[in-house]
């Protein structure tokens, strides 16, 4: 049952309006604002690993250059997300605790290894590409901060999409064994990437309430088609397949239909059981363990600085 204050907060919602930092909001909306936008924030952090771990080995200055403006951008769109989350009143270091804790999730597609450079372009294509599809709604989310920082964010992941697209055109015009390795890549990326929008509509606890707050525009099952329907135009014209059997166009609806996804694989990613759960976090343990000293010297410098202001 809704008090009166919550009756008014919907209305406002109905009505398109904005929710800025400073106004009054249920509880239960903050919550579930800290959750997502954090687990967004940790997703773009962690997000940096994968491929972070082919910039030394990148095969020409010019794909290196690029992998690393693309890594940058990354922790980029991961401050501006834990800046939008403190807006709702957690701290830096309670999100980070957090995620080292393994109380706070992080995408599921992080958890898988890249084995050969094509994974580098299977990522930009589909992993960036499912993250724009699921992003470019979060524009318009009813939260301010959330949806402003989104805006920058999809700017840039255009571009990260398309350079992972056009690497792999370059393998698929290669040898035949650089389009096995793109082959391969899709083969080990496709359906991990399809459960980046989230369990089934009929699995997902956050949606119907998120949609209400129009936190969330379109179901997770909605995205997800609508990336299959974008994606498989773009795998014939590379010249790859795409593994799965079911996958047919379905003049009726209008969409593709595609095979079952195996969600058991999915929520023992989420459990921490993935290929590489454990080490994500080791690393980005280790990560922040060794940035402390130059997280003091920067307080210590700016306690000094805001002293000497006030002599
Ligand atoms: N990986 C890990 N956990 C996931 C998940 C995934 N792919 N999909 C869903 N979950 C979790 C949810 O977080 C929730 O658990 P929680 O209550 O502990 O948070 C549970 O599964 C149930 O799922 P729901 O559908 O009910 O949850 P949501 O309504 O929150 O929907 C979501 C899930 C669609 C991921 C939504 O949280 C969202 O839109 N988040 C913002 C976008 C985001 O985080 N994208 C991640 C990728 S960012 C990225 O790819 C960076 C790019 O630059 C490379």
């Amino acid at each position: 049952e809704l008090d009166a204050a919550e009756v008014r907060f919907q209305k406002r919602i109905d009505d398109g309006i904005r929710v800025e930092p400073q106004d009054w909001m249920p509880d239960r909306y903050r919550k579930t604002l800290i959750r997502q936008i954090s687990q967004h924030a940790h997703s773009e952090i962690v997000g940096q690993l994968p491929e972070g771990n082919w910039i030394t080995r990148a095969p020409s200055l010019k794909r290196k250059a690029i992998l690393l403006a693309k890594v940058q951008d990354e922790a980029g769109h991961g401050l501006y997300l834990y800046s939008a989350a403190e807006t709702l009143g957690i701290s830096r270091d309670q999100m980070v605790d957090d995620l080292h804790s393994g109380k706070a999730k992080y995408s599921s597609i992080f958890n898988y290894p890249t084995l050969t450079w094509a994974d580098v372009g299977a990522i930009g294509w589909l992993v960036d590409g499912s993250a724009i599809m699921n992003q470019i709604p979060l524009c318009r989310c009813s939260y301010g901060p959330y949806s402003r920082a989104m805006i920058r964010v999809c700017k840039e992941e255009a571009f990260h999409m398309r350079q992972g697209y056009d690497m792999l055109m370059s393998l698929c015009r290669g040898t035949p064994e650089q389009k096995q390795m793109a082959q391969d890549a899709l083969n080990r990326w496709w359906w991990p990437s399809l459960m980046m929008f989230g369990p089934p509509d009929a699995d997902s606890v956050h949606s119907e309430q998120s949609k209400q707050w129009k936190i969330k525009l379109f179901t997770n099952d909605e995205l997800r088609q609508k990336m299959v329907d974008q994606t498989v135009p773009q795998a014939e014209y590379l010249g790859l397949t795409i593994p799965d059997a079911d996958l047919k166009w379905n003049a009726e609806r209008g969409h593709y239909d595609y095979g079952a996804i195996d969600w058991e694989e999915f929520y023992n990613v989420v459990k921490g059981n993935g290929p590489c759960n454990r080490e994500r976090i080791a690393t980005r343990k280790k990560a922040w363990d060794d940035g402390e000293w130059f997280r003091e010297a920067l307080v210590a410098h700016a306690d000094k600085k805001s002293k000497s202001k006030l002599q």
